[in-house]
């Protein structure tokens, strides 16, 4: 295990001096000078008040009082900033949560990974092809994905087209659910148009009419409109990758006297960046947000222990989440060891499962996918794990999309992977599609009992 620097103080750029994995090398350093500088001058995208709203509802998860939905793309493209994706994307969400709610019996955090998710951690900085070496696309706020020099240039200008796109996706994020878009009273808005050729329709809607049955019931009885049906809340997160970036919206709140991380409400360290010594661990000790972190399968209890002393060393409920990825085939070897290496500290930390991560492979002609039964398989065991152990799976974070892509294979209708060419759209990770997402929605909610 690395040793952990002394504690110094922390400032917004403390991080530059510790050792930060997976940030881009840019060849015009005044260009990067000008476009940080710009985005430090530019309104937040999130306010401090959200963001503590944010970290009250994950105190309540971590003590068992709601469960959190995260999900969304693997990485968002510029090019996705449309309506038509917004749109689909906060849907599959909503459904999500309205059956997990209901199978549950528990309000649902809602969180999109979205509005900054453009920086991703690659496994290599290069990327040869035909005896060519460029560096490896890192997401479309650096560079962009077409294999030549041009475009694989890293370039300071789309630190700021990654701000404006991601501000353009909250306010209509935030029209839509002010608006009254997530309406219970007007389930119908939300449905998906293709939704109704779908296996798990059904199922899907005796869920709704249960609902609505339910809040009119009420209505009637009491003749008041049941509390805030017509307005949810819904917060963004991302990975907190790009430390210029996250560093140029870290704003001072004088109310509180503390620096806030204001391009979205929860951001999170990847497993590849989440080193203690390194800059990543420094940036997000100082920094009020709730903030998450991956957790692989060869993390040791030393690791945990020490990663939480310094990431919430008030033992602030709801600060921490550690979302952990192990993959089908080491969970039941791995989650163990953690859960016990956690309960040490007295279950200070909101638990997560990432289903996706530990369970990526490549076909036979080389797509990278993820099997259905596999995500299904670390989940379901991630509940009854948690649960033997006295411990508690507090939430799920998922890739997923509201569209109808083949990109994980398995699920009702038996995607295998032959069907992966028709409709591949991802640019890094496999996402579950509409109906393999609304799958796992109504599997899980089957594991109340669990949760208990
Ligand atoms: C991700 O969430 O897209 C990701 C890269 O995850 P991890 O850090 O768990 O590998
Ligand atoms: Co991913």
């Amino acid at each position: 295990m690395a040793t952990v620097p002394a504690l110094h103080e922390w400032a917004p750029d403390s991080w530059t001096r510790f050792k930060t994995l997976q940030q881009p090398v840019y060849r015009d350093q005044a260009a990067l000078k000008s476009a940080v500088d710009s985005l430090a001058a530019l309104p937040p995208l999130v306010v401090s008040w959200e963001v503590d709203a944010l970290k009250r509802q994950l105190a309540r998860a971590q003590a068992g009082e709601c469960f959190v939905l995260q999900g969304g793309d693997c990485a968002e493209s510029l090019e996705d900033c449309e309506s038509g994706h917004i749109v689909q994307q906060l849907k599959i969400l909503l459904q999500m949560s309205l059956v997990l709610a209901h199978g549950l019996r528990q309000p649902i955090v809602r969180i999109g990974r979205l509005a900054g998710q453009y920086a991703k951690p690659r496994s290599a900085d290069t990327e040869t092809v035909d005896g060519v070496t460029l560096p490896s696309y890192r997401g479309d706020i650096v560079n962009r994905a077409p294999f030549d020099a041009a475009s694989r240039e890293p370039d300071p200008q789309l630190l700021l087209r990654g701000y404006e796109r991601a501000a353009l996706t909250l306010n209509f994020v935030r029209g839509l659910i002010d608006g009254g878009f997530a309406d219970l009273h007007h389930p119908e808005y939300w449905d998906l148009q293709f939704m109704r050729h779908s296996p798990k329709y059904e199922e899907y809607q005796r869920v709704v009419d249960n609902l609505v049955g339910s809040m009119r019931f009420f209505e009637s009885m009491t003749g008041r409109a049941v509390h805030d049906s017509n307005r949810i809340d819904f917060y963004s997160s991302h990975e907190g990758l790009h430390l210029l970036y996250e560093q140029a919206q870290t704003r001072h709140i004088a109310r509180v006297n503390r620096w806030y991380n204001l391009s979205t409400h929860l951001p999170w360290i990847g497993v590849r960046t989440a080193a203690l010594d390194g800059g990543h661990v420094e940036y997000f000790r100082g920094i009020a947000n709730p903030v998450a972190v991956k957790v692989g399968a060869d993390a040791d209890p030393a690791y945990l222990r020490e990663l939480i002393r310094i990431l919430n060393p008030n033992r602030e409920p709801g600060r921490l989440a550690l979302i952990h990825r192990l993959g089908n085939a080491k969970v039941e070897s791995a989650l163990p060891r953690l859960i016990e290496a956690v309960r040490g500290q007295h279950q200070e930390v909101l638990w997560i499962c990432d289903p996706m991560h530990g369970n990526t492979e490549s076909t036979a002609t080389g797509v990278k996918t993820r099997r259905f039964d596999n995500i299904l398989g670390e989940l379901e065991a991630a509940f009854r794990i948690h649960h033997d152990h006295g411990s508690r799976l507090g939430g799920v974070h998922l890739e997923l999309t509201g569209e109808n892509v083949t990109e994980c294979t398995g699920g009702a209708r038996g995607l295998s992977d032959v069907d992966l060419a028709r409709a591949y759209r991802s640019t890094v990770d496999p996402r579950l599609n509409y109906e393999q997402a609304l799958e796992v929605a109504m599997r899980i909610s089957r594991h109340a009992e669990l949760r208990r």
